[in-house]
């Protein structure tokens, strides 16, 4: 295993429904450190620029529309196999599918608004870490 970081979201849903302690306090109990922490609101371009990888999916402008539709907290995780410790957290995509007691089983009721965005690999975790935080913002 090694120490990594990992760029961590809590979207707009997670924001308006009160669940920034409840997600945060998961990473917490986990072991996983805040090393770096925001909250912002994106706008609709920058929302498609961070969802670039994505922009050929039938989903991506509904997506992008929601992910600017109103304030994120921005997070950076660090810990030992942080990226799928954090992936193990949020659980499935399809908050259907997701495994009891992760995050997106608890508290998803849609399959787009499902409360938080991990990194999925080291790259994307380096490319996703600098889009959101400078050096001068990283503890
Ligand atoms: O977020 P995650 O890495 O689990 O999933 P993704 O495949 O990278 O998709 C990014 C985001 O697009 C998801 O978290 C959903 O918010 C959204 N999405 C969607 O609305 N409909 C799908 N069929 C797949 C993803
Ligand atoms: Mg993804």
């Amino acid at each position: 295993m090694a120490m990594e970081q990992t760029l961590s979201m809590i979207k707009p849903d997670g924001v308006k429904r009160g669940l920034i302690g409840e997600v945060i306090g998961r990473f917490e109990k986990q072991g996983l450190k805040i090393k770096a922490m925001k909250m912002l609101h994106l706008t609709l371009n920058q929302a498609r620029a961070f969802y670039a990888v994505h922009k050929e999916r039938p989903f991506y402008d509904s997506l992008t529309g929601f992910m600017s539709s109103g304030p994120i907290v921005a997070l950076i995780l660090e810990g030992e196999n942080a990226i799928q410790v954090n992936r193990d957290l949020m659980g499935a995509t399809d908050y259907r599918q997701a495994a009891p007691g992760t995050i997106r089983a608890d508290f998803a009721k849609d399959i787009e608004a499902n409360i938080v965005h991990g990194s999925d690999a080291p790259e994307t975790a380096r490319t996703e870490i600098a889009f959101f935080f400078n050096a001068l913002e990283k503890v």
